[in-house]
């Protein structure tokens, strides 16, 4: 009885890189990964973005969140190859030319973080929840944020700077009113 010897496949031919391009804060950029690759590893080993955290890997904890073609999501949940042609912004996008985001300040004065590891999921879900919701209750912004762990603050800080965040845009000379 004749046995077939299983062929051989090279590991780098079973698992053939690709090329993306993406547009990461304003910069279009250029990566080689495979299929299996995660976009939040992308961002940070390839890109060296490193304000995008990685804490569970499995969509509870937040702290890999960045806006994909503007909505929030979850970086670890996303396979790098779904973002070819997306439009991404990063934490550290929020912050162009040095001047941080409405948001982050609000985050800053009001102690909203400590170690800061969860605060690319909370800055993100705020920035959705103010754009349709300019006067949140402390339960909405519970609610809104739910999803994102903080094992420092009690969260109770990160409400308060939600406010502090919502009231600073109502009091914006050009905020307006969008109805959403
Ligand atoms: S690392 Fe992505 S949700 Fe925790
Ligand atoms: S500030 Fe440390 S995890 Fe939230």
């Amino acid at each position: 009885m004749s046995h077939t010897q299983p062929t051989e496949t090279p590991l780098e031919d079973a698992v053939p890189a690709r090329e993306l391009s993406m547009t990461v804060n304003d910069r279009l950029c250029r990566v080689r990964c495979e299929d299996r690759h995660l976009l939040v590893e992308v961002l940070r080993e390839q890109l060296r973005l490193k304000g995008t955290h990685i804490g569970c890997l499995n969509g509870d904890c937040g702290a890999c969140t960045v806006e994909l073609n503007g909505e929030p999501v979850k970086s670890c949940l996303v396979l790098a190859p779904a973002a070819e042609g997306a439009e991404i912004t990063t934490l550290e996008g929020l912050a162009l030319d040095r001047d941080l985001d409405p948001v982050q300040i609000a985050f800053w004065e009001n102690d909203g973080f400590q170690c800061g590891f969860c605060i690319p999921g909370q800055i993100f879900a705020t920035r959705r929840l103010l754009a349709g919701n300019t006067d949140p209750t402390d339960a909405e912004i519970r609610s809104a944020l739910a999803g994102n762990i903080c094992r420092c603050t009690g969260y109770q800080t990160i409400v308060e700077s939600v406010r502090a965040a919502a009231a600073a845009r109502r009091d914006a000379p050009d905020h307006v009113e969008k109805g959403t």
